[in-house]
């Protein structure tokens, strides 16, 4: 048995997978596989610390001494081979909120930022919210995958107010891991259009299958030069709930233009069990990390199976990273609402919308694969079961 297998009652945590269920589907008994969270405990170093911490009963400010960055530096070295420096790295309480502060940092009210549906839903926010103009480049969807549209990249990046492009690297929910071919011509598209890039690569440690991920600023001193790369533990071992992420930048004038933002929303001080989650997770799990991602890529090909035999008409493909899957159920030619009622009330199951990612991922759902086998079985069956009543 893996430990990977064990399932945990997550109600009563606070969990919002579970306890929006009522509030989001309309249902609080679906299978909640939607929260790009896991339904697996942390690392065993990481709870250790996190007790070790809890021991001493004092819990005021804290800072974030030298280790903290350390850990970062050797993780993104073991893993990447990124030679970081410290100076190059900032704190900040969490990816979405870096994407918020640096629109805020490297654009004006009316500018455009670049995203390219479909892509996790707060890239259209941060962009809308601070008053700012979304501009969409739509990946292409083709006989092998999902690829980036560079000619039109380059169409909408040549526009003198497209100040800043919000890369998602590995890309959600399509689950794609850029390859160095294409972030280089990405990169000298934005390099000659002047236009800034933020690279979430909030999920770059959860690459499966194979897969290399490349931080984008590994490619050119130039493309470097004009990056600011986000990352946290947060995705890899299940730390959501610690707030804790960096924001990585060679150029000194990018990270400090975040930097500003961060300290001026005195966002700085963060939260002591993060810093330390983070040090014992990339200290002491990677073991746990190369243990988790074979248990997810055997959910992956247990999802891909099941269709094949059951449903070969639903299109999916193996994620090159992440742990969610994205489900094209468009051959069934049921409209947003159906599609929705069908999965919600008749397979009993909590979803992603497809559509949320944008219009692109209409007749499309995202699948959540972070749970213990005998759930993703449940949930199978109960697809199945309600896909021959629909017959
Ligand atoms: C691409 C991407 N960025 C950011 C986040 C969330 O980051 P944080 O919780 O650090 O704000 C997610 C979570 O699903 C994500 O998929």
């Amino acid at each position: 048995m893996s430990q990977f297998d064990e399932i945990y009652n997550r109600e009563g945590t606070r969990a919002i997978k579970l306890e929006y269920r009522d509030k989001v589907f309309g249902n609080s008994d679906v299978i909640p596989l939607w929260v790009a969270d896991m339904d697996f405990a942390a690392p065993p170093a990481v709870l250790k610390a996190l007790q070790q911490r809890m021991a001493h009963p004092l819990f005021g400010y804290t800072n974030r001494p030298k280790p903290f960055f350390e850990a970062i530096q050797s993780w993104v070295k073991r893993r990447f081979n990124w030679d970081v420096e410290q100076s190059w790295i900032e704190f900040s309480p969490g990816v979405v909120p870096n994407l918020g502060l640096a629109v805020q940092a490297f654009t004006n009210p009316g500018d455009g930022v670049v995203v390219q549906p479909p892509v996790y839903p707060p890239f259209f926010g941060v962009v809308k919210d601070f008053g700012r103009k979304v501009v969409e480049n739509p990946l292409i969807e083709t006989e092998s995958g999902y690829v980036m549209d560079l000619e039109h990249l380059d169409k909408v990046t040549s526009s003198p107010d497209v100040k800043l492009f919000l890369l998602c690297h590995p890309h959600n929910p399509v689950g794609r891991v850029w390859s160095p071919d294409e972030l280089l011509k990405m990169g000298e598209i934005c390099l000659k259009n002047g236009v800034t890039i933020i690279s979430d690569e909030i999920h770059c440690d959860l690459t499966l299958f194979g897969h290399q991920h490349q931080p984008l600023a590994t490619l050119s001193h130039d493309i470097a030069n004009i990056t600011v790369t986000c990352m946290a533990p947060s995705k890899t071992f299940n730390l959501a709930g610690f707030s804790t992420s960096y924001m990585i930048s060679s150029n000194p004038e990018l990270l400090n233009a975040v930097r500003q933002q961060v300290m001026g929303y005195h966002l700085h001080m963060g939260n002591t069990f993060g810093a330390v989650a983070l040090e014992a997770a990339y200290n002491d799990s990677e073991d746990w990390l190369e243990e988790l991602k074979p248990y997810l890529e055997s959910n992956i090909n247990l999802v891909i199976q099941f269709l094949k035999t059951h449903m070969p008409e639903v299109k999916a493909r193996k994620p090159e990273a992440t742990y969610l899957m994205w489900l094209d159920f468009r051959a069934w030619k049921l409209n947003s609402s159906e599609l929705k009622n069908f999965m919600v009330h008749k397979a009993g199951l909590g979803l992603n919308d497809g559509v949320t990612f944008g219009k692109e991922g209409r007749g499309f759902m995202r699948m959540n694969m972070a749970s213990p086998q005998s759930v993703i079985e449940k949930s199978l069956s109960q697809l199945l079961t309600a896909y021959e009543s629909m017959k």
